[in-house]
């Protein structure tokens, strides 16, 4: 395994995504989303009509999926039988169903194993984001992050971020939805969400974009030197 592992965790919607993309591009790494991973698996069992209860079928189905973490400019991006399903992935449905598909252990055995071989495979390191990344799938990564924020200013970055309307009722209502899946993130007996003991925290609540990725490079440029 690379040395080189910056994990960052943290809640839906905390901007883990695009501050690891940001902070890998400054420093040279690779970003490596591991929700992104998830959602593949959770695409590919709505993909195979397969409903929510069917964990046992779920875990075989993602067991034998040709699903691959694929190198480009952008970090690595997951492909399913050779199809970039990186846009696929946000969609609506996939977010409701992906809490329920991610507590299966054995889909979290088989996305650990394909994280651990994407991160061996670069030469300078990786920005990995998720929810255990620090506390389970690399635990002795020398820099972990725990970010978080306010559910109301997580639900109004999302919003902003997909363009939609964020008048009060619609950053309520995705205000809930956050909040269900922290609690389902949370409150799941395997690899619940949660900051590793040598994290270190960042609440973004009142900081900008820039000030978030900033105080984080400074963090890894002290460390990764
Ligand atoms: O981007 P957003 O905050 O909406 O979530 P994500 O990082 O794309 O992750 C989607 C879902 O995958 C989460 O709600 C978790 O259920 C699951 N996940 C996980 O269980 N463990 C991880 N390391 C990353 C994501």
């Amino acid at each position: 395994m690379t040395a080189n592992v910056l994990a960052i965790d943290g809640p839906a919607g905390s901007g883990k995504s695009t501050t690891a993309l940001a902070v890998a591009e400054r420093l040279g790494f690779a970003h490596l989303d591991s929700g992104a991973l998830y959602r593949a698996f959770t695409l590919a069992a709505i993909d195979a009509g397969l409903p929510l209860g069917a964990g046992a079928r779920i875990a075989a189905l993602v067991r034998t999926l040709p699903i691959r973490l694929v190198l480009g400019p952008q970090g690595f991006r997951p492909e399913v039988a050779g199809a970039d399903v990186s846009e696929a992935v946000r969609r609506a449905d996939v977010t409701a169903q992906v809490s329920a598909v991610s507590a299966l252990p054995e889909v979290r055995a088989v996305a650990n194993d394909l994280l651990r071989e994407a991160a061996a495979l670069h030469p300078r390191g990786v920005v990995v984001d998720g929810r255990d990344i620090g506390t389970v799938v690399f635990p002795e990564a020398p820099l972990k992050i725990y970010l978080s924020a306010s559910a109301e200013a997580r639900a109004r970055r999302r919003l902003e971020q997909e363009g939609r309307a964020h008048d009060a009722g619609s950053v309520a209502e995705e205000t809930r939805r956050l909040a269900a899946r922290d609690r389902a993130d949370a409150g799941r007996a395997i690899a619940p969400l949660r900051a590793a003991a040598d994290a270190v925290a960042l609440d973004t609540t009142d900081l900008s974009f820039e000030g978030q990725v900033d105080a984080i490079v400074e963090l890894a440029r002290n460390v990764f030197s």
